[in-house]
């Protein structure tokens, strides 16, 4: 795992679209694994950014989305479709259809989950793969105990992931207790993954991922196994990491060989 420590939530972001910038001016037609949730936002207001200023663009790129709600329609406010839709595709210039989001509306969840790991073979192979991490160390909807060979399929949420998304959903709405997700073995065949986490309330699942046991007990300790994973971390979330100053002396050098490939 590549851990890079940046002195706040912004410069996160602004290090997460860098690497979304790179591909997509290297491979235009990039496919990008795609997360919801809270820390993503801001990357993805980068990229809109970048997009509107002329120096990004989506238009021959594909995405497949983590996860979404088993119970919500595409155009439920509180579904990951409406929040993509909301937060970056209405914004940028991807093709409609060549967003994919899983349907949290499917007739047949089971075939739903096989056609879109059908999808995402098909389309390639995902390129970059973005991810949050949940306190209780998911990646997408993957909970503790999840099979670290796991594939897309439908999910039940713990207790602690539907009390933590509560604050998204209005007192006495619905808030389903079930997800598609794509699983651990999905998201570890993407090329690159990129892990972002942003704020103390992660320090102890980011500490679990990163130095402790590989273990269905903590998913994300499964990008251990991943041959380019780069986590990026906001101080605070950096902050339980056993062996931090190692961890800065590794990035600098990284840095250093870079500029002298000149790459940086
Ligand atoms: C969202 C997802 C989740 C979130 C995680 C962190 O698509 O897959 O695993 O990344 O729950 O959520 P935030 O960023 O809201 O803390």
């Amino acid at each position: 795992m590549q851990i890079v420590i940046q002195p706040n939530a912004d410069a996160v972001a602004e290090y997460g679209a860098d690497q979304f910038s790179r591909l997509l001016s290297k491979k235009p037609d990039a496919v990008l694994g795609l997360a919801t949730g809270s820390t993503p936002v801001a990357l993805y207001q980068k990229l809109i950014g970048r997009y509107q200023a002329g120096e990004l663009s989506f238009a021959k790129a594909t995405s497949f989305n983590l996860d979404e709600y088993l119970g919500l329609s595409p155009e439920h406010p509180q579904s990951y479709r409406y929040f993509m839709q909301q937060q970056l595709f209405d914004l940028i210039d991807i093709a409609p259809e060549h967003t994919h989001v899983p349907p949290g509306n499917a007739a047949d969840p089971i075939t739903a989950c096989h056609d879109y790991e059908t999808r995402i073979e098909a389309a390639g192979g995902i390129d970059l793969q973005l991810l949050g991490i949940g306190r209780n160390g998911h990646i997408g909807f993957n909970e503790p105990s999840s099979g670290l060979r796991s594939r897309t399929r439908v999910k039940t949420l713990t207790q602690a992931t539907i009390h933590d998304n509560a604050r998204f959903f209005t007192e006495g709405e619905y808030q389903p207790h079930l997800s598609i997700t794509m699983g651990i073995g999905t998201i570890l065949d993407a090329r690159k993954v990129l892990l972002l986490a942003t704020g103390e309330a992660k320090a102890d699942a980011v500490k679990a991922m990163v130095e402790g046991p590989l273990s269905a007990a903590c998913p994300a300790s499964a990008l251990q196994l991943h041959q380019h994973a780069v986590v990026v971390l906001d101080e605070a979330a950096a902050s339980k990491l056993a062996d931090l100053e190692f961890y800065r002396h590794i990035e600098r050098e990284n840095q250093l060989l870079l500029q002298r490939l000149g790459k940086s």
